[in-house]
């Protein structure tokens, strides 16, 4: 037996009781002839004092022992010498005398301190992210990412869900983003394809009879890395038959809803229940569909008022189809040029070509780009629509709807956090439904479908799918918390001569159609009952209940921002053998 208890869990209680513990060193502190040391396991830190009038050859191996070497130690609890107490330390009231000390491993001096907070390069953390992980923040995170997981799995199957493990090995299941493929040694020149979601085969466990399904599952997707993406994550996935969006809507928000409540017990959300909005709405008031609802600073369109206006670059926008929209950064109104610039270029990043603006002095006085251009009663009109007030900053980006949107949601969140509006306390989980079932790609000259694929249409708008699919909606449905999508579902098509319809609306022929969906259009004929479901993404939900901005702070073994494993540097090049197995050759 190594130890009787851990670190962490000696108390007051315990004092006289002989004990084994084992753990690192993490801190050792000699001390006029005698050696402290501070032992730690992952329940945490008991200190341990080594005397060398109770043990010389103890004392004398602590005194030898280095952080992070893997010690067992027996010896008595005590109470600590009165004023000697830690209070900060759950186990601040006692220390343990070593009567005996082992040393099961020493340890190279560790490549950055894993007993204090301190920022250490990211690489360096990857690398050694076994190390990394032993800290006692990574280790919260770790238990905290336990618990959510564990949390669902019994909620779910509280509520009659199974959980039915898909294959790994699949064929493509398109969620807009590249496959990760994997080639066949058995059928040279074919290829397996790693799930970008457990999308078709959830389905097919509906059409299977299973009217209740859920997996934690891991996904594949080969795209862009952004701070909160990585190459392969982790899916709440779930299904249900015989139901309609408000089912699964209410499901999702009963789970997290009490997920949070129960687990993160200091953070409060912001409503109950959470609020709702159409895609139309949130585009309109904060420029994106994952919306941060935490502060107002919400965008206003003028592009009525900018038809004529006198100002060319507002003009020239309305002319060519474009928008003019603003944001009115309250208490602004006394940025800087410099200031102003910053902000500019923020904006450029994502496509602006500018940022007018126009500011109202606490003394009643504008500055602007663009007043000189304006008549007194446009102005007056301008500040009236904006709301604006003594003090404020005016900022309004004239482009392409999209570029319009895109610059000035971002720049609203970017608002958010230079003026502290972003309470990390808040969890904001909001719907946004009522989606577009289609939008047009320009460059593929075709209709993509929104959700993807197999989501169906608002059962009003199908007859448009024959008129005007542009204007049709669909049935998904996003989840967002505080400026992230942490899932998105939707009601299926469960009847093949619809699906059919999206299929060819989206400009797939149908012998492609056919070797690609056969098995989905064939299992449509065999009795589907009607279905949805939804796919929360756990790591993003674990990284915004921890508090983190970037998702590798949640996951145990993350891809590196370039989707690189650093630590045991994957990809790699592999033996030309193996490719020949495989039936492949590099190029050059
Ligand atoms: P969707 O593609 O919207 O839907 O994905 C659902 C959720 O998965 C998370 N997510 C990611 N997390 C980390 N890294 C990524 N690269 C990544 N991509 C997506 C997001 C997202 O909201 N099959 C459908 C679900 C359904 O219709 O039921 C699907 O996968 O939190
Ligand atoms: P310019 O005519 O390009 O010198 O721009 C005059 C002012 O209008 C500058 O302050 C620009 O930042 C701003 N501006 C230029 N293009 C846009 C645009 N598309 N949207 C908003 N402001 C713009």
């Amino acid at each position: 037996m190594y130890k009787t208890i851990s670190c962490g869990e000696l108390r007051a209680a315990h004092v006289g009781q002989t004990v084994m513990l084992a753990g690192w060193v993490h801190r050792r502190r000699d001390h006029g002839g005698v050696t402290f040391l501070d032992l730690r396991d992952r329940s945490g830190l008991v200190q341990v004092v080594a005397n060398p009038e109770i043990s010389p050859a103890a004392h004398a191996a602590a005194e030898a022992v280095r952080s992070e070497w893997v010690l067992q130690v027996e010896g008595k609890v005590r109470r600590r010498p009165a004023g000697m107490e830690n209070p900060q330390l759950p186990t601040g009231e006692i220390e343990v005398e070593v009567g005996a000390l082992t040393v099961l491993n020493p340890a190279r001096t560790p490549p950055f301190p894993l007993n204090e907070e301190t920022d250490v390069d990211e690489m360096t953390r990857l690398k050694y992210r076994y190390l990394d992980l032993r800290r006692e923040r990574m280790q919260g995170k770790l238990e905290l990412r336990h618990r959510i997981v564990k949390f669902i799995r019994d909620y779910l199957d509280g509520r009659g869900f199974w959980e039915i493990e898909t294959p790994i090995l699949f064929k493509t299941t398109p969620e807009g983003a590249r496959d990760y493929l994997v080639p066949s040694r058995l059928y040279p020149g074919e290829f397996y394809a790693l799930p970008q979601s457990p999308q078709q085969l959830k389905q097919l466990l509906m059409v299977a009879g299973v009217e209740r399904y859920f997996q934690i599952a891991r996904c594949f997707r080969d795209e862009d890395q952004r701070g909160d993406r990585q190459p392969e994550f982790t899916q709440l996935d779930l299904e249900m038959s015989f139901v309609q969006r408000e089912d699964i809507m209410g499901l999702a928000e009963g789970l997290f809803t009490e997920l949070v409540e129960t687990l993160v017990p200091g953070k409060k959300l912001l409503a109950k229940p959470w609020p709702r909005f159409t895609y139309a709405e949130v585009m309109a008031r904060y420029g994106k569909d994952n919306p941060d609802i935490r502060f107002e600073l919400e965008l206003r369109d003028i592009s009525d008022m900018a038809a004529g206006c006198g100002f060319q670059v507002f003009e020239k926008a309305i002319a060519s189809g474009g928008a003019v929209r603003g944001i009115n950064a309250k208490g602004c109104g006394a940025y800087s040029r410099k200031e102003i610039d910053e902000l500019t270029q923020f904006v450029a990043t994502f496509g602006a070509r500018g940022l007018a603006y126009l500011a109202v002095e606490a003394s009643g006085e504008h500055r602007s780009t663009f007043a000189k251009f304006l008549t007194p009663e446009w102005t007056s009109r301008l500040l009236e629509r904006m709301q604006a007030e003594l003090g404020d900053l005016l900022l309004f980006v004239a482009d392409k709807p999209a570029v319009v949107f895109e610059s000035l949601g971002r720049l609203r969140v970017h608002l958010g956090d230079r003026l502290g509006l972003r309470d990390p306390n808040t969890l904001a989980f909001c719907w946004v439904v009522d989606f577009p079932f289609f939008n047009w790609s320009e460059e593929e000259k075709r209709w993509d479908p929104s959700h993807h694929i197999f989501t169906a249409p608002m059962p009003e708008d199908i007859p448009l799918l024959d008129t005007d699919p542009g204007k049709a909606r669909g049935q998904q449905y996003d989840l967002v918390l505080n400026d992230h999508e942490v899932g998105g579902g939707s009601i299926r098509i469960h009847d093949r001569a619809l699906q059919e319809k999206v299929f060819a609306l989206i400009g797939l022929k149908p012998e492609v159609t056919q070797e690609r969906f056969g098995h989905m259009l064939e299992a449509f004929e065999y009795g589907t009952p009607p279905h949805g479901g939804i796919a929360p993404g756990i790591d993003r939900l674990c990284m915004i209940l921890a508090g983190e901005t970037n998702i590798r702070e949640v996951i145990a073994f993350p891809k590196n921002q370039a989707a690189r494993d650093v630590m045991a540097g994957a990809p790699t090049f592999v033996e030309p053998g193996q490719l020949s197995e495989l039936h492949l050759t590099i190029r050059e």
